[in-house]
């Protein structure tokens, strides 16, 4: 016989949940973790339940940096415990609390036996920590699920909702990935590591619901540049134009007037343009603040072309161009450029290379 209790912290919104299995009346596992500052509270609530032995896993579903004192409590309170994490979780957990201890490695597909109850493990990654793994307990038909399904505050429905746009929504793709390992389980009861789900059925579903892929078929540009004097800005244009021309969907945006709703724009845009001309040997600021908020893990193999004037040097072109592709954007075409003012030759230039460009995209 089975039992889940939770020994997290409470405090509305900066409660956070922690299991502890305790199976035929010993407890076996502790899964997910609290913040340093709640350590005493934490040790405390385990030990009111763990009279008579001491866990023997510390099951993290993800880590985070702020469980990293917690962690040290755990190990000098109970020295044998051991601490079961993805191969990513142990080094992170390593790195984080710079210390060493008893590992369990956590595989897709493992179970652990706790003396007859049996958890199965699922590595779900990059929800939102890129070690995530789910634990799920067939017999109670139950799921921990880490940061996924958590939400802060006291009303469910509005917090995940908050937490997932806040958290997860840059990471539809693993959310759905996810979905998919767990669809043919029974699940009773999500077990996340902040807030309470009441109706599983209701939170799979808003899962679903927003993790779900764009509609198919129209692709979409955002032509991101700045300009001094026009000249970039004509090319900007000229790009936007070669772009619609081949049915894709572009929205340019000057970000010397403001980056944030280009930020928002590059988030979803099947491929990107960006452009600065070269001032003092580098590109404009506010250029370099979009592409400064590309997250790399969702972007990755997005076309995307650079573009800029310049008067003698043209340093922004390489820049921009290096930058792009250290962040593992696809770069199929070299930097479209013109000296100064576009002339009739270099506009020309810029259609053809533009058109070449879309090539990639809608393929
Ligand atoms: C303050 C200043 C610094 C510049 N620095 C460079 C430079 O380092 N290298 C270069 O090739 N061009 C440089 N230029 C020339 C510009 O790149 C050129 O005027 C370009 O056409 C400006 O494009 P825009 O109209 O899109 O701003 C500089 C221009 C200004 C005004």
């Amino acid at each position: 016989m089975s039992n889940i209790f939770n020994v997290g912290i409470r405090g509305g919104s900066a409660a956070y949940n922690s299991y502890l299995i305790e199976n035929d009346g010993v407890c076996k596992a502790i899964v997910g973790c609290v913040p340093e500052s709640a350590a005493d509270e934490y040790i405390d609530n385990i030990k009111s339940i763990t009279k008579r032995n001491k866990p023997d896993y510390l099951i993290l579903p993800n880590t985070q940096t702020c469980y990293a004192g917690t962690v040290a409590r755990m190990i000098e309170t109970y020295p044998e415990i051991k601490i079961a994490a993805t191969t990513a979780g142990l080094r992170n957990l390593k790195e984080i609390t710079n210390l060493k201890f008893n590992e369990y490695l956590v595989k897709d597909g493992g179970t652990l036996d706790l003396g007859g109850a049996l958890l199965k493990f699922m590595i779900v990654p990059n929800l939102p920590w890129q070690d995530s793994m789910f634990a799920y307990f067939a017999s109670q038909k139950t799921l921990f699920t880490g940061n996924a399904f958590s939400s802060e505050g006291c009303d469910y429905a509005r917090g995940a909702g908050e937490y997932y746009e806040k958290f997860l929504s840059p990471f539809s793709d693993y959310v759905r990935n996810a979905l998919n390992r767990i669809k043919d389980l029974e699940v009773d009861i999500i077990y996340p590591s902040r807030g309470v789900v009441s109706d599983v059925k209701s939170a799979l579903e808003s899962y679903a619901k927003w993790s779900k892929e764009k509609a198919e078929g129209i692709k979409t540009a955002a032509v991101v540049y700045a300009s001094t004097d026009g000249c970039t800005r004509r090319l900007a244009e000229v790009i936007a134009e070669a772009f619609t021309n081949r049915g894709i969907k572009t929205e340019v945006f000057d970000v010397s007037e403001g980056t944030e709703r280009a930020i928002e724009a590059v988030k979803s845009a099947d491929a990107l343009a960006f452009g600065s001309p070269t001032v003092n040997k580098n590109a404009l600021k506010p250029v370099w603040d979009v592409i400064a908020s590309i997250n790399p893990v969702l972007k990755k193999g997005t076309p995307c072309l650079v573009f800029g004037a310049y008067g003698w040097s043209g340093e922004a072109l390489n820049l921009l161009q290096t930058h792009l592709s250290a962040i593992k954007m696809r770069m199929p075409i070299k930097p479209i450029s013109c000296c100064f003012r576009p002339s009739d030759e270099e506009i020309k230039n810029a259609k053809e290379r533009a058109a070449e460009f879309t090539a990639e995209v809608l393929c």
